[in-house]
């Protein structure tokens, strides 16, 4: 049915005005009808799209939350490399920064913009006749992430330009997509209702949002953009100021505490302004950008490397404050790891109220003779968790003592064991009240078991209820089926799904439950490479350091701490009970079939879980081959760290480009 003209006006006034009141709402945060009203506009838009699918279009509000969940993000190349910013730290830097713009620029006058630095991620937004048609991430700074449905999630972001200027219907604009302080905390409370682990800090939150691979949970997700660049296609635009003037014009939102400056002692004094304001921000700054205005001037600057010359970062310094140590306390975490924290007389810093602090290992208590009682300075950088970087030794009380390490864990009495060349101590005893969540957590995670529905907030509660005291319980689970079906959030079907995931878990191949059971330092692919030679677990066990230790890859560290795990007599008890409950403790006898024959690989970069033998040869047991240069032939590329040129000829190619996790994810694969 063609749709009636009167309908096609209505639609279009609803989306714009919708358009206009996530503006006031989001940008402005000066909402002008109520939340009903509101939903009131959204559910007319809908119920018209319905009935006339032909009206539909990806501009319309209705499409935030649009794409389906996607395997893997598209690769985009930025025409204009998004490039970085070089940093400094003190005046002096900053006045060299300002010699060297001047000396590209004699005689000429010359105006700076300062921005504040957020401290989020950066993306670039292409608009085509008007509409949103890509976004990206920053990528390497050449090719970035396609992620055009998660960036539409963004309620700021406008899906259509409130404009009908011909020249701005074509345009690209960047910023930095953040999250503000409450929202965050907000969301890392929820997530650990969950069981979820909480983000280390915004940046982190939002970068992990933009990753998703489902819109619909990045809609949920409070973010934020701000817009720091705009360019034309079908115009010269002169001065970065007024581009964002124009920006703001066009309702994309733009800093509000951006300034002209004509010197660089203004630059230094909005620098010095910001340092002291940044509490007073709801989201996160790092520093303040300072930004040569004219288009022009910044051409004729040009880039070094990956930044410009015509900008530069002035990072603030960590925040830290003074304070009293008023006792060090031992924690124990999922593996044992015993590590020192601080417990300090309560002191405001960057905005939180912190009395606690990381003293990282014994070490390094002893290298800054930190002791109980002294007067430190505590310290927060990019993360959350604030640490002591000093003693102030002239106020020091006399008769302190230097800190000594206990020799038994605070939470069993077992005795504490330091590796050698390690900087920790650890407590080995699996059954350690601190270990026993952290380590049935590891138990059914993804990579190891992959027990679905078994998160912490599940584990704590059969923990309180003594249903389980190890993860070996979790396989009596159904014996007290009724008994959980009763408690808080359970009922008959949760439970029936619970116990299937446990089920199924018995048949995870031998390398996964070698993986899970948590022996210190055997990530994934070493609990791969120990299953490929030895079958079993009893083959493992008969192995000494020297055994262990000649087999390709396998140090002295891991060899001792698989010796010391199978020798224990409580690890032992556990893996004898999984063994009669049907778990794979060997490996199947032969593989059907090599599941990667014909598949030839490239690998590049710098590998950090294997070295390129190991990868060779474990792509080599299944059937594959490794070349070392990227062709039309080639199917997979796998990447390690500061993977270069084969990785982009691979992209640009379609060849599928995996990194070190989807690899064994691969190898993973019957
Ligand atoms: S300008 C070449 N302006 O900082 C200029 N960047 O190290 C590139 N950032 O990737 C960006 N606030 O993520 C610019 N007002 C601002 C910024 C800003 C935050 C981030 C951005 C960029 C990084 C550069």
């Amino acid at each position: 049915m063609t749709p009636p003209k009167n309908v096609i006006t209505l639609v279009d006034k609803l989306r714009k005005d919708i358009g206009e009141h996530d503006y006031r709402y989001y940008v402005l945060a000066e909402p002008t009808i109520s939340d009903a009203q509101y939903n009131r506009m959204m559910r007319e838009l809908i119920e018209l799209e319905a009935r006339y699918p032909e009206l539909m279009s990806p501009d319309s509000p209705t499409q935030r939350v649009s794409g389906e969940p996607t395997k893997e993000f598209p690769t985009v190349l930025h025409e204009v490399p998004m490039l970085s910013l070089s940093n400094a730290y003190n005046d002096d830097e900053v006045r060299d920064f300002d010699r060297r713009v001047r000396s590209f620029l004699p005689r000429q006058p010359f105006r700076y913009v300062c921005e504040l630095k957020f401290d989020g991620v950066a993306i670039r937004l292409q608009y085509r006749d008007g509409i949103l048609n890509i976004g990206a991430t920053r990528g390497d700074g050449t090719y970035g992430d396609e992620i055009t449905s998660n960036l539409k999630t963004i309620r700021s972001i406008p899906l259509r330009l409130q404009t009908s200027e011909r020249n701005l219907q074509n345009i690209e604009v960047r910023g930095e997509v953040y999250m503000e302080k409450k929202d965050f905390e907000r969301l890392n409370k929820e997530r650990e209702r969950t069981g979820e682990k909480p983000f280390a800090n915004p940046r982190n939150a939002t970068a992990g949002t933009l990753k998703l691979q489902d819109p619909k949970i990045v809609s949920r997700r409070p973010l934020r953009f701000s817009a720091f660049y705009l360019r034309s296609e079908s115009t010269e635009l002169a001065s970065h100021y007024e581009n964002l003037s124009i920006l703001r014009t066009i309702k994309i939102p733009v800093n509000e505490h951006l300034r002209l400056c004509e010197t660089i002692d203004d630059a230094l004094a909005y620098w010095q302004e910001w340092s002291m304001r940044r509490e007073d921000l709801p989201y996160e700054i790092d520093g303040v950008v300072i930004k040569v205005d004219s288009l022009r001037q910044r051409s004729i600057l040009g880039a070094i490397a990956k930044s410009p010359r015509w900008a530069t970062a002035l990072k603030f310094s960590a925040r830290q404050a003074e304070t009293k140590l008023m006792g060090i306390r031992l924690q124990v975490g999922r593996i044992g790891t015993v590590t020192p924290v601080a417990d300090l007389e309560p002191v405001s810093l960057g905005g939180t109220i912190v009395s606690r602090a990381t003293l990282h290992n014994a070490d390094y208590i002893g290298s800054l003779d930190i002791r109980v009682n002294d007067r430190v300075i505590v310290e927060k950088g990019g993360d959350v968790i604030p640490k002591i970087s000093a003693v102030v030794k002239e106020k020091r009380s006399p008769g302190t003592k230097p800190f000594r390490m206990p020799s038994k864990c605070p939470e069993c009495g077992s005795k504490l064991y330091r590796p050698k060349g390690e900087a920790n101590y650890f407590c080995e005893n699996s059954q350690c009240p601190a270990q026993i969540k952290g380590r049935i957590e590891h138990f059914a995670s993804r990579g190891a078991m992959d027990i679905e529905g078994l998160g912490g907030a599940v584990i704590e509660q059969l923990l309180e209820e003594r249903i389980v005291k190890n993860y070996g319980d979790l396989y009596d689970l159904k014996e007290h089926a009724e008994r959980l079906a009763s408690l808080e959030r359970w009922g008959e079907k949760s439970v029936e799904n619970l116990l299937r995931s446990i089920e199924m878990s018995k048949k995870q191949p031998f390398h996964r439950l070698l993986y899970a059971i948590g022996i210190r330092h055997v990530g994934s692919g070493i609990a791969q490479l120990f299953a490929r030679h030895f079958r079993s677990i009893e083959e493992l066990r008969s192995a000494s350091v020297e055994d262990l230790v000649h087999t390709e890859g396998i140090g002295p560290e891991i060899a001792e701490s698989v010796v010391r795990f199978l020798s224990d007599k409580k690890n032992l008890e556990i893996l004898g009970r999984l063994r009669k409950t049907g778990l794979m403790l060997a490996a199947k006898a032969t593989r059907e079939k090599a599941p990667l024959a014909g598949k030839t690989f490239v690998l590049t970069g710098a590998l950090t879980r294997f070295t390129r033998e190991e990868a060779k040869r474990l792509i080599e047991e299944q059937g594959g081959s490794v070349v070392s240069s990227v062709s039309s032939r080639t199917d997979f590329v796998i990447v390690g760290e500061e993977a270069g040129s084969k990785r982009d000829k691979a992209k640009k190619m379609g060849i599928r480009v995996l990194d070190e996790n989807q690899f064994l994810e691969l190898l993973d694969k019957p």
